[in-house]
């Protein structure tokens, strides 16, 4: 496209613009991104022309682009940091064009500084199916000389004036997607992960809203970094009132150094927009998240029950028991079981094992053919658990090559659970790893691998040089050659639960294990966490003993299952254990969720909250949805709130009808309850978005599931 037939390029999602002012000697100034603008709305005049220079300026303003830079006007956070063994660490480009992919929805900017030898393109894409603003960066030194970067962000996104909050996500391990706020005001707001995997504790994602905004109206704009490494996110306050929003990968010092002619890929960034609050932010990031995943039949099936072996069992493998375990899951209603670790060599506890990726003879003689055959035989899928990036000091494969390892000379091994990092950089390893998970898919009947990563890297040295980023693109590698061998597996993605949750790792996997918490009061905020980013479906939600071996808190069978419902069920748990009560009741979760899985998993989800203590979350179509009502903690009030499903048109009225097997009131709650229990409730729909639903009285920690249907 020429650039004088365009003075700004408008890139339209359904419910979202994004409007550029091109230059043709200088990067794109972003002009706006929010609600939708017709075509005719465009700006009055080119931003330079409107802006007065303010005192103590530069002569002319310096306005915030896609891709602003260092050292020569721009006062801002700039997207790069780079210099030629201290030269050229200014940079400023000189010439743009843009070149549509689809017109109005997709160019491709590229930026060249002739002055400093670089080129910068970045593949901007806003969907018109899911108001996702997709941005790709490619970095190129086009100078005879190295090039050291430093920082090259993915996203630099402009906020407007109104924004007032961000909402990120703190955590550890047991305890991910914790949320916390915080206030924009001119001092920085920053984020850094230098965990070398998406860690626990700072997830490459956020939500940043107004003053006015909340679950279900009022703007808000959402970003994530496709990217399971080191990452970093900052937030600066601009001349105007703005902001500036970047996320990137963070780059450990040395760790790209760009010869004449390579290129630094950037991972992807997706941001969006939605004026339906937190709740649209989430419709957005699901449809997008559902459009990469890709199933090995090119469309998701229904989720299958899931069973685990970990909780259950631990370390402790015994073929008889395993088998009978099975059984009792098959018999519960179970459609996928999966084998935990400790099933290869030396793994009787996680002190040693990692690494030698055979089937330990001691536990299953006849390797795991007669469990697998056990398995499919009760009409169950089989999956197995591997970490194939760890290796225990103690197993065959370090013995045999100590230097396989991430690590750095005249510097200790920092072991974590016991184990150390495998340089994925390394090509033996590669081979090694692959040749080894390539052995075990070919000899057993596996579906489903659940693909570990059991600790944070540390002193992460390729022979000498920074290996973090490499690690985790050879590691993306490494699921795509599986994947490629064998497109009928999935898998599920772990990091101690919800260490590795990020858009890059979706590309490669099929569902994540949101948490080794279990806890279904704990598991409500990740699980709300978790939700804002990525769709139900892909959310490992698994229905635990009791008390939990995580917190020691005990829930009611009820309400485990109630909280499990809320995504992908699973049961990790020993069924050879359960009362003949709790086997009926399980029975009858499992047979639930089934009947409803298409409609938990298709459609949208809104979260909400009732206040006293209740919290809800809807799934599915306004004609046809399930309500999910938690009561988290004892009433502090005589009379119980209404639920007030402001998500709703209100041109609908329904019939609602309770669904949850185990029983969470009683009759003493009035006649509507009573009609309610025998699905004879009718409900206005602009009654209940605009006033109410009523609820009963509900102990804490019960849960009620209800129909509404047109
Ligand atoms: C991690 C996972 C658990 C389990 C153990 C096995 O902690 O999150 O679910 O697989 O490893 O060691």
């Amino acid at each position: 496209m020429a650039i004088h037939e365009y003075d700004f390029l408008h890139l339209q999602g359904s419910a979202t613009s994004l409007i550029l002012e091109m230059r043709a000697n200088a990067p794109p100034i972003w002009r706006h991104w929010g609600q939708k603008l017709t075509a005719k709305a465009m700006p009055l005049a080119n931003l330079l022309d409107q802006l007065p220079v303010p005192t103590f300026a530069l002569d002319h303003n310096i306005a915030p682009t896609l891709f602003p830079t260092f050292g020569h006007g721009w006062y801002g956070a700039p997207a790069l940091l780079a210099h030629r063994s201290g030269t050229q660490f200014a940079q400023d480009f000189t010439r743009c064009e843009a070149h549509w992919v689809t017109t109005d929805h997709h160019v491709i900017i590229k930026l060249v500084d002739d002055v400093a030898q670089m080129c910068v393109e970045i593949d901007v894409s806003l969907s018109p199916q899911t108001d996702v603003l997709t941005l790709q960066t490619r970095l190129t030194n086009l100078g005879e000389t190295a090039l050291d970067v430093q920082y090259c962000a993915s996203a630099c996104l402009p906020l407007p004036t109104n924004a007032c909050k961000v909402r990120a996500y703190s955590g550890r391990h047991n305890h991910e997607f914790q949320l916390f706020e915080d206030k924009l005001s001119p001092a920085t707001w920053s984020r850094e992960n230098r965990r070398g995997l998406t860690s626990h504790d700072c997830p490459p994602c956020a939500v940043v809203v107004s003053d006015s905004t909340d679950m279900h109206q009022g703007p808000a704009f959402g970003l994530q970094l496709a990217w399971s490494g080191n990452h970093s996110q900052r937030i600066d306050a601009l001349d105007d009132g703005g902001f500036q929003w970047q996320i990137a990968q963070w780059l450990a010092p040395g760790e790209v150094i760009l010869l004449p002619g390579e290129s630094l890929m950037a991972p992807i960034a997706m941001a969006t927009f939605s004026n339906a609050g937190l709740n649209g932010v989430a419709h957005n990031f699901h449809a997008q998240a559902r459009k990469h995943v890709t199933w090995p039949t090119g469309k998701m099936s229904p989720r299958p029950v899931h069973f685990n072996t970990w909780e259950g069992v631990y370390f402790d493998l015994n073929e008889q028991a395993l088998m009978d375990m099975a059984s009792g899951a098959a018999s519960l209603g179970v459609e996928r079981f999966v084998l935990d670790d400790g099933w290869f060599m030396g793994r009787r506890h996680d002190r040693a094992g990692l690494g030698d990726w055979w089937v330990d003879r001691s536990v299953f003689p006849d390797g795991l053919h007669p469990l697998c055959a056990h398995v499919t035989g009760l009409g169950m899928a089989f999956g197995l658990w591997v970490e194939p990036e760890m290796v225990n000091p103690d197993s065959e494969v370090f013995r045999a090559h100590p230097d396989w390892v991430l690590q750095l000379n005249d510097r200790p091994q920092l072991t974590a659970r016991n184990q150390l990092v495998l340089d994925l950089s390394n090509p033996e390893v590669f081979d090694y790893l692959q040749a080894r998970l390539v052995a075990l898919l070919e000899e057993y009947p596996i579906t489903y691998l659940k693909w570990d990563h059991n600790r944070d890297l540390t002193s992460a040295g390729h022979t000498e040089t920074p290996a973090y980023r490499n690690q985790i693109l050879n590691a993306y590698r490494l699921f795509n050659a599986v994947r490629q061998q064998f497109p009928n597996v999935e898998i599920e993605a772990c990091a101690g639960g919800g260490g590795r949750i990020d858009a890059g790792i979706l590309m490669h996997t099929h569902r994540f294990w949101t948490s080794d918490c279990i806890d279904a009061v704990s598991r409500l905020s990740i699980q709300r966490g978790f939700l804002q980013f990525f769709p139900p479906e892909l959310m490992g939600s698994h229905i635990g003993t009791s008390p939990a071996h995580v917190t020691g808190r005990s829930q009611s069978l009820g309400f485990r299952a109630a909280v499990a419902m809320g995504g992908h069920l699973g049961l990790e748990l020993d069924p050879r254990c359960l009362s003949d009560g709790d086997r009926q009741e399980t029975r009858a979760w499992v047979g639930l969720y089934k009947s409803l899985r298409d409609t938990l998993h298709s459609g949208q989800i809104w979260l909400g909250v009732a206040g006293d203590g209740i919290i809800w979350q809807a799934h599915g179509h306004e004609a046809d949805f399930v309500l999910m009502i938690y009561r988290v903690s004892p009433t502090a009030q005589r009379l119980p709130p209404q639920v007030q499903l402001s998500f709703l048109s209100g041109a609908t009225d329904y019939r609602v009808k309770i669904l949850s097997p185990s029983a969470c009131f009683d009759a003493s709650n009035g006649e509507f309850f009573s009609k309610l229990a025998r699905g004879e409730a009718v409900a206005s729909g602009q009654w209940v978005k605009e006033i109410g639903f009523p609820l009963p009285f509900m102990k804490a920690e019960t849960a009620l599931i209800l129909r509404f249907s047109a």
